[in-house]
C-alpha cells in the first residue's frame, strides 16, 4: 500500500540520476513503474531495485526522441499494467561536447538536444494523454531546470530546450484541464547525477571538490540529490497537489532566490 498504490507511472530517462531516484520512490509508494531508457544495464539494475520494493515494474529500452519508440513505451505500459496514470517526462542530455555559443553549435548537436529534451516530452505526452483520459484523468510532470528561467554562457540548445519545457507545461495544462489532466514542471538546481559529474569532470581536477564548490553557490550550501527531486515530483503527482496545474516548482536549495548582485550565497563549506 502507498500513495500510488495500483497506479501506473512512466518515467523517461528513468534508469539513472533524477529519473532513477524517482522511479524507485514511486515504486516504494506502491506504483507500477515503467522505466523508459536507452541504458539497458542501468535499466535492468533499477528494475531489480523496483522489484525489491515488492511492486512489479517494467523496463523498456527506448530512445524517446523517436515517435515510434514513445508509442511503444505507452503500449507496453498498457499491455503490462492496464493503463497509465502518471507520466514523468524527465529525460535530458547536456553532452560535455555541447558547451559552445550559437556559432560553435552544430545543427546536429542542436537537433539532438532539442529532440531528447523537448520533442520527447511532446511525443510521450501525445501517446500517453489518451490513456490518462481513459482513466478519468492523470498527471504529467516535466523536468525543466533553473536554466529554463535564467541562463549561463555556452548552453544555447540546453537553455532553449528547458525554456520550451516550461512553456509547453503551461500550454498543455490549459488544453487538458477539462480532461482532469494536470501538467506541472519541476526546476532542479544542481543535482548530484551522472550528468553533473560529467560536467564537473570536464573542468579537470578533483570532481568531489568541484561538486562542493557547486554546492557553495546554492544558499543551502550543497547540491541536491535525486531523492530531493523525487520527493517533490511525487507530491506534484499526488492528490495533495490536486489544485495545481500549469505551474513549476524550483527545487534548488535557494539558487533562484539569490540575486546576481548579492555577492555569493554565503554558504559555508
Ligand atoms: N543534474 C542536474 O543538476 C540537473 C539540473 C537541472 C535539470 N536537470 C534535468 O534533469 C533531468 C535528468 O537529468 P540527470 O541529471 O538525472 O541526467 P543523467 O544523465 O544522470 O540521467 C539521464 C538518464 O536519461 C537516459 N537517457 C539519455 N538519453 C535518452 C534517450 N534519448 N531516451 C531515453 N533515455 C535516455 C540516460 O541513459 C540516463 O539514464 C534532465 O532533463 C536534466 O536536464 C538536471
Amino acid at each position: 500500500m502507498g500513495t500510488f498504490s495500483s497506479k501506473v507511472v512512466i518515467v523517461t530517462g528513468g534508469a539513472l540520476g533524477i529519473g532513477g531516484a524517482t522511479s524507485l520512490e514511486f515504486a516504494r509508494e506502491g506504483a507500477h513503474v515503467v522505466v523508459a531508457d536507452v541504458n539497458v544495464a542501468a535499466g535492468q539494475a533499477i528494475l531489480a531495485k523496483i522489484d525489491d520494493t515488492g511492486n512489479r515494474g517494467r523496463f523498456v529500452e527506448a530512445d524517446v526522441s523517436k515517435a515510434a519508440n514513445c508509442e511503444r513505451v505507452v503500449k507496453e505500459a498498457v499491455a503490462t499494467f492496464g493503463g497509465v496514470d502518471v507520466l514523468f517526462n524527465n529525460v535530458g542530455i547536456q553532452p560535455p561536447a555541447s558547451y559552445a555559443n550559437v556559432e560553435g553549435t552544430s545543427e546536429e548537436m542542436w537537433d539532438r538536444i532539442l529532440d531528447v529534451n523537448l520533442k520527447s516530452y511532446f511525443l510521450m505526452s501525445k501517446y500517453a494523454i489518451p490513456e490518462l483520459r481513459r482513466r478519468g484523468g492523470g498527471v504529467i510532470v516535466n523536468t525543466a531546470s533553473v536554466q529554463g528561467l535564467q541562463s549561463m554562457k555556452g548552453v544555447p540548445a540546453y537553455a532553449a530546450s528547458k525554456g520550451g519545457v516550461l512553456s509547453l507545461t503551461r500550454q498543455m495544462a490549459l488544453d487538458y484541464a477539462d480532461d482532469n489532466i494536470r501538467v506541472l514542471a519541476v526546476c532542479p538546481g544542481t543535482i548530484d547525477t551522472e550528468m553533473v559529474r560529467a560536467s564537473a569532470a570536464m573542468e579537470g581536477g578533483d570532481v568531489e571538490a568541484t561538486l562542493r564548490r557547486y554546492g557553495r553557490s546554492h544558499p543551502l550550501g550543497r547540491i541536491g540529490t535525486g531523492q530531493d527531486i523525487a520527493n517533490v515530483v511525487l507530491f506534484l503527482a499526488s492528490d495533495k497537489a490536486s489544485f495545481m496545474t500549469g505551474e513549476y516548482v524550483c527545487v534548488d536549495g535557494g539558487y533562484m532566490a539569490l540575486g546576481a548582485w548579492a555577492g555569493g550565497a554565503g554558504a559555508k563549506d
